[in-house]
């Protein structure tokens, strides 16, 4: 469910007509949905019910300040993987208590950070990581909660890029070794043990794998309580799949519920850590159509938004729809739709048949609202575009789009390479 839909032929998100924000930011630009991300996680938490649980928002998917303001305004918490994140999600007004910091590479300095602000809870990957959380809390006279990320070895059926928890993957520690690392653990002075974690993989379609995962969850629980250590939180990840052409996805109810149902007569807290299921659908990248390319073997719709932009489409053949701004009657054409970056691998969308544009055309990529603008860069030296959210008639700027002088604002030429180039003849 999302709220771009066209009226009298022009896409409008909520009632704005995108084509007054075009005229008002420039494009290319991220646009998202205040009602649709509010229903996304209010349909997503509310499918827990009264089962005692956290919806931790994983930022990674889309960290703008705004965006992570809606959700920590409907008491969201955060699930994090580095210092940036928890800088952001802090500075987004959530509270630290509903915080949780996963991620294969914590450094000394985001230890100390997460544990000075006394974050619910770290998820450790590793037993040299492990080691080292107790050492930085023995330092800061602390007692680090933890989780153990344990890697279950399920397979997610995900794209190899974004499935984690095989055995094969870099994360967490294996399942099966994990229950001696609780005890070695257990006997740490500076850490105390809270609780379970897993994710096994993103863009999840089926039920099935977080059920398996959920089983080999609770087998784990029951042993580590025959060591006699209290479980009090078991965290689930995230990873629920969405729509972005023909998937069908189980939908939040029905994931919660098969959660539920998994869990039995559970009653810890879980944790839940979805990225992509609350803001994909809620966001979509608009870009102007700058040429039209005819070539012998192919058609190429060049536009003004790149893989710089969007990467997806590049790194993992993801699809994205693609819809015009304005509806209108031309003969179709069938096309790449490429960006104008120096690399054969900038695309957004292979051989797709759309109404033939002119330039100055605007085009809509739907989906585009989880791991599109967090995964952006500057790569050809393009400033990175503006975010902005709609709510009702209304429309706000969230970010603005970078300028020339943001692209060198962090660089400086040393001292013994000032000075003016001489002047070469040719
Ligand atoms: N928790 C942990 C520990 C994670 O690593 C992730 C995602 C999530 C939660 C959120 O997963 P979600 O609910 O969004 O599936 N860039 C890729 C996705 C990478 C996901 C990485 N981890 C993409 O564009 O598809």
């Amino acid at each position: 469910m999302h709220h771009f839909k066209y009226h009298q032929g022009i896409l409008q998100a909520e009632a704005v007509p995108v084509p007054r924000i075009a005229e008002a930011v420039g494009t290319p630009f991220y646009l998202y949905s205040l009602a649709t991300l509010e229903h996304h996680y209010q349909a997503f938490d509310q499918a827990f019910g009264r089962v005692p649980h956290l919806t931790c928002f994983a930022l990674k998917a889309n960290p703008n300040l705004a965006v992570l303001r809606i959700f920590a305004r409907m008491g969201a918490g955060a699930d994090i993987v580095s210092g940036g994140e928890l800088y952001r999600a802090l500075k987004a007004g959530i509270a630290p208590e509903r915080i949780v910091y996963s991620g294969v590479g914590k450094k000394t300095e985001e230890i100390e950070f997460a544990l000075k602000k006394k974050i619910f809870m770290l998820n450790v990957e590793s037993p040299e990581e492990m080691r080292l959380i107790d050492q930085v809390a023995g330092r800061l006279k602390k007692k680090a909660p933890v989780a153990i990320r344990v890697n279950p070895d399920i397979d997610a059926k995900t794209h190899p890029y974004i499935s984690t928890g095989l055995k094969k993957n870099k994360f967490g520690i294996n399942i099966r070794e994990s229950l001696e690392e609780y005890r070695l653990a257990r006997d740490l002075p500076h850490v105390q043990i809270k609780g379970v974690d897993c994710h096994i993989g993103s863009q999840l379609l089926l039920t099935g794998p977080f059920l398996e995962a959920v089983e080999k969850l609770k087998k784990l629980v029951t042993a580590l309580e025959a060591l006699g250590l209290t479980i009090s939180v078991l965290d689930l990840g995230g990873g629920l799949g969405i729509t972005y052409h023909e998937e069908e996805p189980p939908r939040p109810r029905e994931y919660a519920r098969a959660i539920i149902q998994a869990l039995g007569r559970e009653s810890r807290t879980i944790i839940l850590e979805p990225g992509r299921v609350l803001v994909g659908n809620a966001g979509i990248l608009v870009t102007k159509v700058l040429y039209v390319k005819r070539g012998e073997e192919k058609n190429f719709i060049i536009v003004d938004a790149g893989m710089n932009d969007l990467l997806r489409p590049s790194l993992y053949g993801s699809f994205h729809g693609l819809l015009p701004v304005a509806k209108k009657k031309a003969p179709a054409i069938q096309a790449d739709v490429v960006g104008p970056i120096c690399e054969s691998g900038d695309f957004l969308a292979k051989d797709r048949t759309l109404p033939l544009p002119q330039a100055g055309d605007l085009l809509a990529v739907m989906s585009a609202g989880a791991y599109g603008f967090s995964m952006s860069s500057n790569y050809n030296a393009r400033p990175r575009a503006a975010e902005v959210l709609s709510r009702g008639r209304e429309f706000d700027i969230i970010r603005k789009r970078e300028t020339y002088a943001d692209l060198v604002a962090l660089e400086r030429i040393p001292a013994f390479l000032r000075g003016k180039p001489k002047e070469r003849n040719l």
